[in-house]
């Protein structure tokens, strides 16, 4: 079996350490698991019956330049190279606490460590032992999962789920990523245990939403998490955009599943996490915006602005930054109408002008996001759609080449209002500033200095001010 694995020599000089120091030593989890799915990994778990922390030492001292760290408390140590980590650790038994993830660890033999893993996928074992080396241990049938696209724990789903609630996220993460089916019963397990998520802390499940939003096509892991009634809990806002109403006939589109498309179709053309978050959460206060108007029907006024305010307490909650990225989320939110609005009119030169001014360099982002919104099923609506988008494609690139409105700075500033009349910081600066702003978007003067200079001293003068 040698030939079809571990091809690197380290693990000949791991095992050779393994046999000097008399152990057993396994490689485990990830590593094997992506090997067989030929993805590459950095991260090595490696588990000794007996002290892994010696063996760790020596590996370090025959590997020049690499690092070596231990933690004695959990007989554990880590060895770092420059393509590898490599952890070491010994063979656990594990028993759990109801309020904790936190479980009691005793030592344990290779088939106790294996079983206490969450997935058959991840329970595969490598012999790294003189007289063995390279040998599958595979006790609760991974590789055929692997090769049929299932999640499936070793154990009772119940208590695995139960014992370690993070492994629901991570059940429907890997499901998301890899394109699996997570097996019956737990599916059924997951749904049981759901409430039991409480006691994970919010940056591990934030962790595994963000590992599924930057997955091919996320809306696999939305559409588990909603099923199970994990969304529910962990995401309230984004649960309620499921579900249509329907008065005197008339119903709304589902705003969780054109959601789920919007992401879907984003994710095709980018791998930004906080581009997918905005398409995530571009409709995410329709909900809250929702009428029905006998003339109009079904309405969502104003969802753009009170969704981009509902990004921070959703960012706070979910233990999000709280920095630049939050507020370019904002913005997108914010915007998301803007050019699909700008498309259904005639697209004027000033409409183009003060988009470019508001999105400023994030107008190819807002343009894609907008581009992903169509999820019309209309064919004809979307050929429309469409070709009107592209119009203010265009648009905006002959508008960006004439005016340069991208990162602009109108050629006024306060600085120049206050020396040229002589006056303070106050009201009047803002007004005359706001005022040749306004008129270099909407197009009623050039966007030159000479202009907005004439402008200024008109509107100074009309404000009873007079140039020093
Ligand atoms: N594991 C587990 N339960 C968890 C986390 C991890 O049983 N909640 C086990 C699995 O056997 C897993 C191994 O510990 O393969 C290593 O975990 P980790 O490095 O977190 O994840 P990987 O499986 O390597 O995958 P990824 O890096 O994609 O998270």
């Amino acid at each position: 079996m040698e030939s079809f694995f571990i091809q690197h020599p380290l693990f000949r000089q791991i095992s050779q350490l393994v046999t000097e120091q008399n152990k057993e030593a396994y490689i485990i989890g990830g590593y094997v698991r992506d090997y067989f799915l030929k993805r590459q990994s950095k991260d090595i778990d490696i588990v000794v019956l007996g002290d892994g922390i010696q063996l760790a030492k020596k590996l370090a001292e025959q590997l020049p330049g690499s690092d070596f760290a231990y933690f004695k408390n959990f007989g554990t140590a880590m060895v770092k190279t420059a393509d590898y980590e490599i952890e070491f650790v010994g063979a656990r038994k594990e028993s759990y606490n109801h309020h904790s993830r936190k479980p009691k660890v005793e030592p344990g033999t290779l088939d106790d460590d294996l079983l206490r893993r969450d997935f058959t996928i991840n329970a595969l074992a490598i012999n790294l032992s003189a007289g063995h080396f390279g040998e599958l241990l595979d006790p609760f049938n991974g590789l055929h999962d692997l090769h049929n696209k299932i999640i499936r724990t070793p154990g009772n789903p119940e208590i695995t789920y139960s014992d370690d609630p993070l492994r629901m996220m991570r059940a429907i993460r890997f499901a998301t990523q890899l394109n699996f089916i997570i097996e019956e019963q737990s599916l059924l397990a997951i749904k049981t245990e759901k409430e039991r998520i409480g006691i994970v802390s919010k940056e591990r499940i934030t962790d595994e939403l963000n590992k599924i939003i930057l997955s091919p096509k996320p809306s696999v892991g939305f559409k588990l998490l909603f099923d199970t009634g994990l969304l529910a809990l962990i995401f309230p806002e984004l649960n309620k955009l499921y579900g249509v109403e329907n008065v005197n006939g008339k119903s709304h589109k589902d705003n969780f599943y054109h959601t789920l498309e919007v992401l879907d179709n984003i994710s095709e053309h980018t791998d930004n996490l906080w581009l997918r978050w905005a398409a995530l959460l571009h409709d995410i206060a329709k909900p809250a915006t929702k009428r029905y108007d006998v003339e109009q029907g079904w309405t969502f006024h104003g969802h753009e602005d009170k969704g981009s305010r509902m990004v921070p307490h959703i960012f706070r909650q979910l233990k999000l930054p709280l920095n630049e990225k939050m507020k370019y989320v904002q913005k997108l939110v914010l915007l998301h109408l803007r050019p699909i609005v700008l498309a259904k009119e005639t697209v004027t030169d000033s409409a183009v002008r003060r988009l470019l001014f508001e999105a400023g360099d994030d107008i190819d982002d807002l343009m894609m996001l907008c581009q992903a919104d169509i999820t019309t099923k209309n064919e004809y609506k979307k050929i429309r759609y469409r070709n009107n988008f592209n119009l203010v494609k265009t648009k905006l690139k002959e508008v960006e080449e004439k005016d340069r409105i991208r990162n602009w700075q109108p050629p006024v500033t306060g600085e120049l209002i206050m020396k040229t009349f002589g006056i303070s910081p106050g009201k009047n600066v803002g007004i005359i500033k706001d005022f040749v702003r306004e008129s270099i978007l909407d197009g009623h003067i050039g966007n030159n200095y000479e202009e907005a200079y004439q402008l200024m001293l008109r509107k100074g003068h009309e404000l009873g001010l007079h140039p020093c």
